[in-house]
Parts: structure tokens; C-alpha cells; sequence
């Protein structure tokens, strides 16, 4: 069985195709298009920019994932009428994907596909909207299922992908594992999840402000780095080991570590991190000379907090595991500190943590959680994009 993958709900194109036997998965094709460099000036994504893009991207990588899992072939067809006015329709508010999706309908055969999976939300209206209408149009010329996806639930699963492309990965995923403490950490989500099993999510504490990557990206900004800031961040931190100490002690808050609840709020670090830096700025201390101190502190303030309340959901539902998921989980110095204080404080609990390739967002974890939910498909009628879409 193979299922083809969309993922457009932030500035990430991604289109995946994936095969499916015996319970085992693997990637036929993974294209991942960064758009990091168009909205890299404006220090965040800017959501029509990204639906410019994705629309701009999605036909010539669906071209190129189709070749690379050689499910297609070139062929002239024609459409009918009726054909050609319902796309219109499908495609009404994404001139530029129609554009590019018409030509490449009328010289492609059908594929060799089984499923289309598309993330539905959440994510940035604008840029949901191309992938979902690229999906929905695809499923009504090509007749093939649809399936509408949760991006959160696609980070989760990211941790079951194949480690390289034409090997197969179980999916035997044992019963073990569960109950879970999952953590999402994102640039638009921080979320503790408790998993009683692969669909079975309950929402315990998120952020209330920003999310973690948020964070990273926010104040990265302040300490001049570039956008996205996590990794900025974790390579200025990096820096520390060959410098002598910084001319001041260094410190920064670690926002609601103590509360007792699953919540977090990250902007007030961001302020803390503002009037620190116009404090070393009044007291003529150049940024160049702490930065890698205070991307440190920033990056140690962050993953303190993540972990302790990750630990104090484990310790108190007595999860069974820890799963982490999203781009923040690229963050090397947060997965040290997440498997430490597992090893420490959690018997022998078994903490997963995705390929550092499939942490931030791509299409093969969407045509994976969709594997799960195959036997429900939605009709191209009525999918719509969701931004605010929950677990
Ligand atoms: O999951 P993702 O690719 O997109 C969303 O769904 O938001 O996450 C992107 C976020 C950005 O905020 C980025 O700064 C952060 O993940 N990130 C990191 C690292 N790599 C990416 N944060 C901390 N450390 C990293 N190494
Ligand atoms: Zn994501």
C-alpha cells in the first residue's frame, strides 16, 4: 500500500511517499522544501509569503516524488468539462497552483497510489489552505481516498520512521510504550500529552503565552542571530566550552518550573531576556562579549522547564514512556538533559526521541499517521484546511 503525504502548515513544503507491507513502512520519497531563507529577513514566517511558496512548490516536488518512487508515467489526458469546472472550483482562491496543476494532471497518468494524506491543521491558514486544496483536487481527479491529518499527531509518529529511505521500519509499535508522556515542542506549540495509544490523546498542560520555539526563535532575535533561532541558539551556546567566564554572572528566570500544573508561559522570559540586554548595553558591555552566555542561559532556561514538568507528568501518571516530538526536539542539549533526568529520577522508562531529520516538519510523518487512520477516509467535499485544530 502506498500513501502519498502533504504538509504545507507552516514554511516547510513537504511531499512524501511512503509504502506500506506487513505492518512495516517505508520512504519511497521525502522532499522537504525550507523556505527558511524567504522570510529569514523578516525574522518569522510571514503566512502569505509561505502560501506563495507552497503553491509556487508543490507540483514540481509532487513531479519529482512521483519519479523517485516510480509510481507514475507521462501521458496525454484530456479532461472533460465538468472535470476541468470542478477544479477550477477546488483550486478558486490558489491561482498559481492551478497554474501548475493542470498541465501536470493532463501529462500524468494516475499513480500507484492508495491514499492521499494532507495536514489539516494546525498550522497557518494560508499556508494549510494550498496543501489541503492540492489534496482534495487530486482525490477527485485521480479518485483516490483522502485523508485529513493533525500535524501534531504526525510529530508524534515521526519517531516510527524509517532512520534511512528504502528500509523498512516496524510499526509494531508495542503496547508497552503506553500510557506515554508525550511532548510537543514546536514553533507554534508546547504540549504535554498523555497517550493512552497511537490515536488515543489527552491534552494535560500547554503553553499559555508563546510556544518553546517561539521562544528560541524571539529571543535569538533579540541576541542578534538569525531566524530560525533553536538552532542559532544551540550553536552559540555550543561556543561556552573555549571562553573564559563571562564579566557578569549570567542568570535568567525559569518560568513556572515550581507550579504544580503542566502549564507553560515562555514570554516573560523573552522580556527578562530584553532588559538584559539593554542592561548590558547601558552598562557599555558589548553583546558580542556575552552572547554566548546568554544563548546558554536561554537555551538551559527553556530545557529546564521542559524537562521538569515532561519528568513530573511521567512520575505522576506513571507513564510507561516519554515521547518527544517537533522541531524543538533537534535541540541536542534538551534530549541529554530529558534522557539524564529520565535515568535519574524514572525507572527505566524508555525515552524516544525522533531522527534529527523528521523533527521539524515533512510530509512522511503525515502519510504515516494516516496509515493509522486509514479506514476512516474523509470525501474531497469535505476536508477543510483547520488551523486551530486540537489533538
Ligand atoms: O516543528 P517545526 O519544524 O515547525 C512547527 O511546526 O512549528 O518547529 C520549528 C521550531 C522553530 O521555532 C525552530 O527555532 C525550532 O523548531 N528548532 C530548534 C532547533 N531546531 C529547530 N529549537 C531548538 N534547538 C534546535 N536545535
Ligand atoms: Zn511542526
Amino acid at each position: 500500500m502506498r500513501i502519498l503525504g502533504i504538509e504545507t502548515s507552516c514554511d516547510e513544503t513537504g511531499i512524501s511517499i511512503l509504502d506500506f507491507k506487513n505492518n512495516q513502512c517505508k520512504i519511497l520519497a521525502n522532499l522537504v522544501y525550507s523556505q527558511i531563507k524567504v522570510h529569514q529577513p523578516y525574522g518569522g514566517v510571514v503566512p502569505n509569503l509561505a502560501k506563495r511558496e507552497h503553491q509556487k512548490n508543490l507540483i514540481p516536488m509532487l513531479r519529482l516524488a512521483l519519479q523517485e518512487a516510480r509510481c507514475t508515467k507521462k501521458k496525454k489526458n484530456q479532461f472533460s468539462d465538468s472535470q476541468t469546472k470542478i477544479l477550477e472550483k477546488i483550486l478558486l482562491k490558489d491561482e498559481v497552483l492551478k497554474q501548475n496543476l493542470l498541465p501536470f494532471l493532463q501529462t500524468t497518468t494516475k499513480p500507484k497510489i492508495d491514499f492521499i494524506a494532507v495536514t489539516k491543521g494546525p498550522g497557518l491558514a494560508p499556508a494549510l489552505w494550498p496543501g489541503v486544496n492540492l489534496a482534495r483536487a487530486l482525490s477527485f481527479y485521480w479518485r483516490i481516498p483522502l485523508l485529513g491529518i493533525n500535524h501534531l499527531e504526525g510529530h508524534i509518529l515521526s519517531n516510527w520512521l524509517p532512520k534511512e529511505e528504502n528500509q523498512w521500519a516496524s510499526l509494531k509499535i508495542p503496547q508497552s510504550l503506553f500510557p506515554a508522556a508525550g511532548l510537543i515542542i514546536s514553533g507554534g506549540h508546547t504540549q504535554l500529552i498523555l497517550i493512552k495509544k497511537i490515536g488515543q490523546y489527552r491534552l494535560v498542560g500547554e503553553t499559555r503565552d508563546d510556544a518553546a520555539g517561539e521562544c528560541f526563535d524571539k529571543t535569538a532575535r533579540l541576541l542578534g542571530l538569525s531566524y530560525p533561532g533553536g538552532p542559532a541558539i544551540a550553536a552559540e551556546a555550543k561556543k561556552i566550552k573555549n571562553l573564559p567566564p563571562p564579566p557578569l554572572p549570567i542568570h535568567l528566570p525559569r518560568p513556572m518550573i515550581d507550579q504544580k500544573n503542566y502549564d507553560f508561559s515562555f514570554a516573560g522570559l523573552k522580556t527578562a531576556v530584553l532588559y538584559l540586554v539593554e542592561d548590558l548595553k547601558k552598562q557599555g558591555i558589548s553583546l558580542n562579549l556575552v552572547r554566548p552566555f546568554l544563548a546558554a542561559e536561554i537555551q538551559n532556561s527553556i530545557n529546564e522547564v521542559l524537562v521538569s514538568k515532561t519528568i513530573r507528568l511521567a512520575k505522576n501518571f506513571r507513564t510507561q514512556s516519554i515521547i518527544a516530538a517537533g522541531g524543538v526536539a533537534a535541540n541536542e542539549a534538551l534530549t541529554q538533559l530529558l534522557q539524564q533526568e529520565a535515568t535519574k529520577k524514572l525507572h527505566d522508562i524508555q525515552v524516544l526521541i525522533p531522527e534529527k531529520q523528521y523533527t521539524g516538519d515533512n510530509a512522511a510523518m503525515i502519510a504515516l499517521a494516516a496509515y493509522f487512520h486509514r479506514q476512516r477516509p474523509t470525501s474531497w467535499q469535505q476536508l477543510e484546511a483547520n488551523p486551530n485544530l486540537r489533538l
